[in-house]
């Protein structure tokens, strides 16, 4: 084999199946039904986007942030709908990672996997750093004090020395995830459920002080403000596809896998829109600040209903938001170290499954501490955005992934097949693209770097170690 021809070896489609499952030690239990799949996506797209990030986009594009939410959500849809297609062909733990072993070779997917942990584990810290907090803006409201800042921010930033807030839930995430799969899609369902109703009342409190009069003029900065926030809010719509990392815990993947993706996505859509038309249509479009925090929709809910309570159960709607978020991508950053770990490319340790709990233990533990050491000592509040370019990176490629697909194993079983194809995965991978180049130079300097790293990885181990190599 040649140079190129080992960095582009593709590990075949049924194989990748067969394994599916299998651990070194044991094997992970199929616990999830479609419902809590479906919760389970829903439980990592449903964050900060909504509850901070809609009032910051709201001064770029005035009322029209609702076409904003639209367009970033029809921009997610074409990538959803190539992650639908290949999850339910290819079920298993890794999601885009696996796809693209099966279809662009060994150096795309290694590539791929690399991205992913911007997706999720460098994400969740980010997403964990900021929940001391809400916390505090919740302890404030309701009991009147407040933890030390000391404790609540990052070292150096307002007085922040350890950030044991996010420290503290990334160890409580943890610990449900130690029970169990089963048990922490539980958890995520009743999160997940706090958090819909307190969305919904949310939309019906502030549809009480709706006014037609906020809704004009309905697009004061035009054309070029709706794309700025639909950019913008295209943060709060990723984590639709985790449900593609519970491929060998899912009850029926084939068919439930693609569902829960999709359905998600509708349900986080509705959601979004009807609380962003709720929120203009409550508060005059000036009054949003781009440095806002939850404060926004607290204080339209304040304002609607004249007391301060309803601004205290948004508050808590917001802490529980983000832990469901932690769990969840913490749960899939750790079943696509698993299935990088199967195929060689990552040590053992990542592989080995607990025989009793039936969850990958010391895979856990690892994610675990990297998270909460990065989340408790470093300040990774422009971090975040470094994300997005790995989670659009990766989209990319899962579009990619079904249009080589498609010709290299036309015969394959296909649960789910992406419709007006092959419209739909290339407007999916141009919309990645289009987005991507709208990031900041910074960001690319950070993603560049994060990939030359990860290179230097693959040659001293990964090439090395590959299963397919032997
Ligand atoms: N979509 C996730 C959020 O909005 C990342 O928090």
């Amino acid at each position: 084999m040649t140079l190129v021809q080992q960095l582009f070896r593709t590990k075949p489609t049924d194989q990748i199946v067969a394994e599916g499952g299998q651990g070194e030690g044991g094997e992970l239990r199929r616990t999830m039904s479609l419902w809590q799949l479906t919760l389970f996506s829903i439980g990592a797209t449903l964050g900060t986007g909504i509850f901070v990030i809609l009032g910051q986009a709201v001064p770029k594009a005035g009322p029209a942030v609702v076409i904003g939410f639209v367009l970033a959500a029809v921009t997610a849809l074409f990538s959803a709908l190539s992650y639908a297609e290949l999850a339910g062909t290819i079920p298993v733990s890794g999601s885009s990672y696996s796809y693209a072993y099966a279809t662009l070779g060994e150096l795309i997917a290694w590539i791929c996997g690399w991205c992913l942990m911007l997706e999720y584990a460098v994400s969740v810290a980010a997403v964990a750093v900021g929940w001391g907090q809400y916390l505090n803006t919740f302890f404030k409201g309701a009991f009147g004090w407040e933890l030390p800042a000391a404790i609540t921010n990052s070292p150096g930033e307002n007085g922040g020395v350890v950030n044991l807030t996010a420290i503290l839930i990334v160890v409580l995430c943890t610990w449900l995830l130690l029970r169990g799969a089963s048990e922490s899609a539980t958890a995520n369902t009743i999160f997940v459920m706090i958090k819909i109703v307190i969305l919904a009342f949310f939309i019906i409190v502030a549809f009480t002080a709706f006014q037609s009069g906020n809704l004009a003029p309905f697009a004061p900065m035009g054309i070029a403000g709706i794309t700025a926030a639909a950019s913008q809010v295209f943060f709060s719509y990723i984590g639709f596809d985790a449900a593609s990392t519970a491929g060998e815990e899912a009850k029926n993947p084939k068919r439930d896998l693609p569902l829960a993706i999709i359905f998600s996505l509708i349900i986080v859509t509705i959601i979004y829109v009807l609380v962003a038309l709720a929120a203009v249509g409550a508060m005059p479009w000036q009054q949003f600040s781009e440095s806002g925090t939850e404060a926004s929709l607290a204080l339209i809910a304040d304002q609607a209903l004249g007391a301060t309570w309803p601004g205290l159960i948004i508050s808590f709607g917001a802490v529980v938001a983000i832990a469901s978020v932690v769990l969840t991508v913490l749960y899939g950053q750790t079943r696509i170290l698993f299935a990088m770990s199967r195929d060689g490319l990552l040590p053992r340790v990542f592989q080995k499954v607990n025989p009793r709990r039936q969850v990958p233990v010391a895979n856990t533990l690892i994610v675990a501490v990297f998270v909460a050491v990065l989340a408790g000592l470093i300040p990774l509040g422009q971090l975040a955005e470094a994300t997005s370019i790995g989670t659009l990176f990766a989209f990319a490629i899962v579009n990619v992934g079904v249009l080589v697909l498609r010709r290299t194993r036309p015969d394959l079983p296909r649960s789910f097949r992406a419709p007006l194809f092959p419209a739909t995965p290339i407007l999916g991978v141009i919309f990645c693209v289009v987005v991507m180049a709208g990031l900041a130079g910074v960001t690319w300097v950070a993603f560049l770097l994060w990939m030359a790293v990860g290179l230097v990885a693959y040659f001293l181990y990964g090439f090395r170690h590959s299963r397919l190599a032997r």
